[in-house]
């Protein structure tokens, strides 16, 4: 594994939660990371599910250095263009894009790519990679999944996504092969747009004391 890659998986792997944030204004960048980092989140994904992505990625990079940021829902090897030019320190994707891996690769940003069965994990390896999203999470088998996978890929870390919520995150923190979860639920849409972020600060820091304690 390259050194930039083992990097952020340690800093993602401290963080245990990786907040999901798709921003529909690049203004809300700024106060939602302040937010999370004060809550005691040292990591985020925004998502490319809105225009504003690479600018908020830009903003959150030039202000909140402390603050590992990372490109999600990348689909295209153009978007791991602009999520790297923005500044972007790692890409997660919904499912396995060998074009989308390649290329994250090549500029030499640490990619975490969407898998759900062996056959994708597999791939992954391939590429040399040992860490990678596992989504849709909860309706791909959850928990149960994640113990499957450690017999027949013991070195491989995931990063459980979809569906993980206060009431099942320490179940899938509690496995020796889960980094970390992701997941919007602590920055819901709604209260970003009502600038309700002390709010999501109360959320995430509720997520970081359920961390701790499944631990
Ligand atoms: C993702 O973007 O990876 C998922 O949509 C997040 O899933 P969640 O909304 O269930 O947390």
């Amino acid at each position: 594994m390259a050194d930039n890659t083992k990097n952020v998986c340690a800093r993602i792997g401290t963080a245990r939660v990786l907040p999901i944030l798709t921003l529909e204004r690049s203004e809300s960048a700024l106060p939602l990371a302040t937010a999370l980092l004060a809550s005691g989140l040292p990591v985020a994904e925004i998502t490319f599910r809105s225009d504003s992505a690479a600018d908020s990625i830009r903003i959150v990079r030039e202000r909140i250095p402390d603050l590992l940021i990372g490109a999600g829902t990348v689909l295209s090897v153009n978007q791991v263009e602009l999520a790297q030019r923005a500044g972007s320190q790692f890409i997660l994707t919904p499912g396995f894009n060998p074009a989308v891996v390649e290329a994250s690769l090549e500029l030499g940003v640490p990619i975490f790519p969407g898998v759900n069965n062996p056959t994708d994990i597999e791939l992954a390896m391939g590429f040399g990679l040992e860490a990678v999203k596992f989504f849709p999470a909860e309706a791909s088998g959850g928990v149960p999944f994640l113990k499957a996978m450690s017999g027949p890929y013991p070195a491989v870390r995931f990063l459980p996504t979809g569906g993980i919520s206060p009431e099942n995150l320490a179940d899938y923190l509690a496995l020796d092969n889960v980094l970390a979860c992701g997941g919007s639920w602590i920055a819901d849409p709604t209260f970003i747009r009502a600038s309700r972020y002390d709010e999501i600060a109360r959320i995430a820091a509720e997520a970081v004391a359920l961390s701790a304690s499944g631990s």
